[in-house]
């Protein structure tokens, strides 16, 4: 698939990429979803007589201003701009391609009415999408140059607290699996104080080309975890294992072994400011121990990374109306722990896992019910496409979530518009399904590169009545 190569290695690939793409080259001419096919053959009949084709200011450039320049801007995350109609008429065949492909703008959710309303979608309207393969395909003409078009504020977070991580200059490990990466964990500093309940971030990485994603865990470290340990024991285990680096590998979660609370910061570039959900926040207590696990990415390094000082700023406040708490379920991970552990057929296009799990048991007979308010969807390497959905106790069947391609690089955190309501008798669903033709031996769980995972992150809140 031309469209992933031209993802793998920017800036090089990228730059090659756009002189392919405006020669033609770089389109996704394979039809293997026939989404790409169906937008530009229905952008040449706007063609016709030529006075149908969208132009750049009037047509397309309101829409890059909305959806794409908050990255593609001067000094942002994105590798090239899109403010500017030189430059967008090079990346015009790309972008209809990305646009048409749903890989740009990065938001993996479907977003159609079909499964789920989400806080902040950037899921583009199917019409958007026609008039930017339109104006490709028409030759991107630019039209009427405008200048009342602005470039959107950048949102900084109020009154944060900054959680650093040690500078480290990550090096290529250099596997099948994370060929220019480098996955690594390391405690913030400072911990946070005495009992403090966290309601929003927004993570500075240091390095806009390095850092590709960044999640915090919370771990209670007096908490005993598989084979008897304690998660401090664990963690100092971890550290102790490269003493002339700082932090330890980890891939999958806080490293190997541990067992986090809840995970209240995922990230990724672009994201901006998260704030929970109005009134709600997460409550971390004491002694609490706080873990970023950093994923660098030196494809676009020449030579030796700089040494990269990540910084979360998080939100903190004594109270809240509402506290909600992070849950981690998989059940294909915790197979590892139960004799035989689940594996994924290796060699295969499609290996199915799913499971479920009883609402009952996160209420205890005790809460009548919880509100759903934001779910993470995490595999690894092999994944391929995700699906959520909520099977009520009345047997009816509600959709939370559709990943249907799967990108490793976009940690995002989706919160819904309307929280979901759980009750008794309700169950979880989630199906993953994985792409094995890579693999040589039967896929593990577990929480390196090579393992895989089918984790939905769920933020929830106590429903009281
Ligand atoms: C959240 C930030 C963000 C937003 C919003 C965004 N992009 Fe991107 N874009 C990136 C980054 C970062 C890359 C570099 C490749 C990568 O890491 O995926 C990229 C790469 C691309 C590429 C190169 C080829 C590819 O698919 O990777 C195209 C084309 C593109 N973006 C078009 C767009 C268009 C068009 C929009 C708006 C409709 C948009 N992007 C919105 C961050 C963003």
């Amino acid at each position: 698939m031309n469209h992933l190569h031209c993802r793998t290695a920017w800036p090089l690939a990228l730059i090659l990429c756009a002189l392919a793409a405006s020669i033609g080259g770089c389109r996704d001419d394979d039809g293997d979803d026939g989404v790409a096919q169906d937008a530009s053959s229905s952008g040449a009949d706007t063609t016709d007589g030529g006075g149908d084709v969208p132009r750049f200011w009037q047509d397309v450039a309101p829409i890059y201003y909305e959806q794409c320049v908050g990255c593609h801007r001067a000094g942002g995350v994105a590798p090239f701009v899109l403010d500017d109609y030189a430059t967008a008429k090079i990346w015009a065949n790309a972008s209809a391609t990305a646009v048409a492909q749903r890989t740009m703008p990065p938001w993996l959710a479907t977003d159609d009415g079909t499964c789920g309303s989400f806080v902040g979608s950037r899921a583009l309207p199917e019409s958007s999408i026609d008039t930017i393969v339109a104006w490709a395909d028409g030759g991107a003409p630019e039209g009427t140059v405008r200048d009342d078009l602005v470039l959107p504020e950048v949102d900084r977070l109020e009154d944060a607290v900054e959680l650093e991580s040690p500078a480290f200059a990550p090096v290529a490990v250099g596997t099948d699996d994370a060929a220019t990466d480098e996955y690594r964990c390391f405690v913030l500093d400072p911990a946070v104080g005495p009992d403090a309940v966290m309601t929003g971030y927004e993570v500075v990485p240091g390095n806009d080309a390095l850092v590709h994603h960044v999640l915090v865990f919370d771990l209670d470290p007096t908490l005993v975890v598989q084979g008897g340990q304690t998660n401090a024991e664990v963690l100092a285990a971890l550290d102790a294992a490269s003493p002339d680096r700082e932090g330890w590998p980890c891939f999958g979660a806080a490293g190997d072994g541990t067992e986090p609370s809840g995970v209240p910061v995922s990230w990724a570039p672009g994201q901006g400011v998260t704030r929970y959900p109005a009134g709600t926040g997460y409550r971390i207590p004491e002694g609490s121990v706080l873990v970023a696990q950093i994923h660098y990415n030196l494809a676009s390094v020449a030579g030796d990374a700089p040494p990269v000082r990540t910084t979360v700023r998080a939100r903190f406040t004594d109270a809240v109306e509402r506290e909600g708490f992070f849950d981690l379920p998989d059940p294909f991970l915790d197979s590892l722990f139960e004799g035989e552990p689940a594996v994924l057929a290796p060699g295969e296009e499609a290996v199915e896992y799913t499971w479920e799990l009883a609402v009952d048991d996160l209420l205890g007979g005790v809460l009548p019910g919880l509100e759903l308010h934001g779910v993470l969807p995490h595999m690894h390497g092999y994944g391929r496409s995700l699906r959520f959905d909520v099977v009520h106790a009345d047997g009816s069947e509600q959709c939370g979530i559709d990943v249907p391609r799967w990108d490793f690089d976009w940690q995002l955190y989706y919160f819904y518009a309307e929280p979901i309501r759980l009750g008794p008798g309700d169950r979880v669903r989630v199906t993953c399904t994985y792409d094995t033709r890579k693999a040589t031996a039967a896929v593990l769980p577990g929480w390196g590169t090579g393992n895989e995972m089918c984790l939905l992150g769920a933020f929830m809140v106590p429903v009281t009545e």
